[in-house]
């Protein structure tokens, strides 16, 4: 289960209703899956896609995506002191970031208009649909692990275009998952 943190407001949402209907108000889609049938955070790809088939044909159909596959990133993973540089600033694309959590865990940063900066911080079982345009950012937790499906409209049109706002400096990507509480 995703926890939210709106720091401007020193509010934490911790519960399935209030996580989903405060994001709704910020325009981002949230759910939780369970698989259609048991899959492990270690399956190959095409498992992982079977085991999770209807949800994503459901979201295909209502967003337009047509493909789908899957990202795994470690922290040793090649080159991915870059890759976070690139994300962690703040940006938006011409396409929907559309993220179902397999494993690991990381935190979005959505930025509205005219709102306060609210972090969601996803983990497995999470559904994150973050339309076009929005203004967002995104860090691992500091076990830099993430597995996650990706849905594209058109993977093309998924590459940042930075705001340049320095917004992203003023927030620490806290993360504060029960491993993390031990
Ligand atoms: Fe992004």
């Amino acid at each position: 289960m995703a926890i939210v943190r709106i720091p401007e407001e020193g509010r934490t949402l911790k519960t399935k209703a209030a996580i989903t209907e405060y994001l709704a108000g910020i325009g981002i889609e949230y759910q939780t899956w369970t698989p259609e049938q048991p899959t492990s955070a270690e399956a190959p790809q095409e498992e992982i896609l079977t085991a999770y088939k209807k949800e994503i044909d459901q979201l295909k159909a209502r967003g337009g995506y047509v493909t789908a596959d899957v990202i795994n990133v470690t922290a040793q993973t090649p080159g991915l002191d870059a890759m976070l540089a690139k994300f962690r600033r703040e940006h938006w694309h011409d396409e929907d970031e559309v993220r179902f959590i397999i494993a690991g865990r990381g935190v979005f940063h959505i930025h509205p208009e005219g709102g306060p900066v609210a972090a969601i911080e996803v983990e497995a079982g999470d559904l994150i649909r973050v339309p076009r345009g929005t203004w967002h950012w995104f860090d691992l937790c500091a076990d830099k692990q993430i597995r996650a499906i990706r849905l594209f409209q058109d993977p093309a049109g998924w590459t940042p275009a930075y705001t340049d706002s320095g917004v992203d400096g003023k927030y620490d990507p806290v993360c504060l998952g029960t491993s993390y509480l031990n």
